[in-house]
């Protein structure tokens, strides 16, 4: 049976279709990019690096990242077409040579072994507890030896009235305290490190595929 336009198997970007172009100026209003070039320093991308973003909506951090590291080859991944068309069209804009493929995390498109770096922002609350599994195991199967995954998102830490709403809703609840890196570790990543927490209830994650 077809599918209802608005029927996904995945949770876009705003939660609804019809509210992704309200999306980049939501997250212009928050601050989003400081917390996107924050991620793109801590990930420490060389001349030359594979770099994949899973979950990259529009585009925001992918192009950054190109913007930064111009000698990086950058990937960006997102089942949903529409955000892909709009980072695609904000690529071609900008003249950066970012590459969008449409996928999911859990099943990435890609060879073993062929990404320097792997990024996720503000992704990963996204995910159910089985996609979260597959994502992070996909994430190492596509790291060479030595390759790092960078991981900022919700939740990690929680105070005040806004962190206990936020912790209602499971695939958030689940980030707390050490879930995002124990999972990390489940998945065979080694140096699993909780690092910076920043704005938003954010908290930066990083985790290397043993060389
Ligand atoms: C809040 S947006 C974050 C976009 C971007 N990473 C950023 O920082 O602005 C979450 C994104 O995750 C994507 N997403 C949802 N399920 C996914 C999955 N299974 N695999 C990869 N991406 C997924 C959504 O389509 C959406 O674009």
């Amino acid at each position: 049976m077809a599918r209802h336009p608005q029927e996904h198997d995945y949770l876009p970007a705003m939660g609804k279709d019809h509210l992704l172009p309200f999306y980049d100026v939501c997250t212009w209003l928050l601050g989003v990019g400081r917390i996107h070039r924050r991620l793109v320093e801590l990930a420490a991308i060389e001349p030359g690096h594979r770099v994949l973003e899973i979950g990259c909506g529009p585009g925001g951090l992918v192009l950054r990242a190109q913007r930064m590291h111009p000698d990086a080859e950058v990937v960006g991944l997102d089942p949903d077409p529409l955000a892909l068309a709009k980072a695609r069209r904000k690529a071609a804009r900008a003249g950066l040579p970012v590459r969008f493929d449409q996928g999911k995390a859990g099943d990435l498109p890609y060879p073993d072994e062929s990404f320097d770096r792997v990024l996720s922002s503000f992704m990963f609350h996204h995910l159910d507890d089985d996609e979260k599994r597959r994502a992070l195991a996909e994430a190492r199967r596509v790291l060479r030896p030595g390759g790092q995954l960078h991981l900022v998102d919700v939740a990690g830490h929680h105070h005040g009235r806004f962190g206990h709403r936020m912790l209602r809703n499971e695939r958030l609840r689940d980030n707390a305290g050490d879930g995002v890196p124990d999972r990390m570790r489940a998945a065979g990543f080694t140096d699993v490190r909780t690092g910076e927490r920043g704005r938003l209830h954010t908290t930066f994650y990083r985790a290397t595929r043993e060389g």
